[in-house]
């Protein structure tokens, strides 16, 4: 499948009139840095809910057996947690061919935890796969999820481990987020039922 967004995100939005570039980082950007960045700090948006409703068929499935990864679905009461890193425009080259795979940049506020608990609001970006890109997958129960992505595995590695991380980092900034730790949760119990 080929649903590359590349071409899409470049001409997405014009990056010159931003002061400062922020982006927030709510999936693999949470846990997996491999690009420059300014500052970071850990931040959340309102009105967006994670959802492992997105496919993956470049780096954690197949196009025959595509993965599950995070994207976000509007949902008025909703608060996601992640990370936001200041970042130039040079970086964008990269990660839009690292979220090629149905992903678009959209405008948005983040809002960043400072730890003496201030909160300060910054225009920025952030990548979405919805229910229009190829790849999208969409909602079934966490426990089809959870045995999709047990039984995953692309160029970039394990679906499981995609969950498992993306839980861990979770975790460490304190963040609350039900759906992954249901489905991290069948998947424990998957991983620990499997024949070795
Ligand atoms: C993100 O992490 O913000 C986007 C989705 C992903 O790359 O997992």
């Amino acid at each position: 499948m080929n649903v590359n967004t590349i071409e899409l995100n470049r001409a997405r939005q014009s990056l010159e009139d931003y002061d400062e570039i922020w982006l927030f980082g709510y999936g693999s950007l949470i846990y997996k840095v491999d690009f420059p960045y300014l500052e970071k700090s850990p931040a959340y948006i309102q009105g967006w809910a994670r959802r492992f409703w997105q496919g993956s068929h470049d780096h954690r499935g197949t196009p025959e057996k595509p993965g599950r990864v995070a994207t976000l679905i509007k949902q008025s009461n909703a608060r996601c947690d992640g990370m936001a890193y200041r970042v130039t425009e040079g970086v964008f080259e990269h990660l839009d061919h690292r979220e090629k795979n149905g992903y678009l940049r959209h405008e948005v506020s983040i809002m960043l935890v400072k730890e003496n608990g201030q909160i300060i609001k910054k225009r920025g970006l952030i990548y979405i796969a919805d229910e229009d890109n190829e790849a999208y997958l969409g909602e079934t129960s966490e426990q089809q999820i959870a045995c999709q992505i047990a039984a995953s595995c692309g160029p970039s590695g394990e679906n499981s481990e995609y969950l498992i991380a993306l839980d861990q980092a979770l975790t460490d900034l304190g963040a609350d987020d039900q759906h992954v730790k249901n489905i991290s949760a069948y998947l424990t119990q998957l991983l620990a039922d499997k024949p070795s």
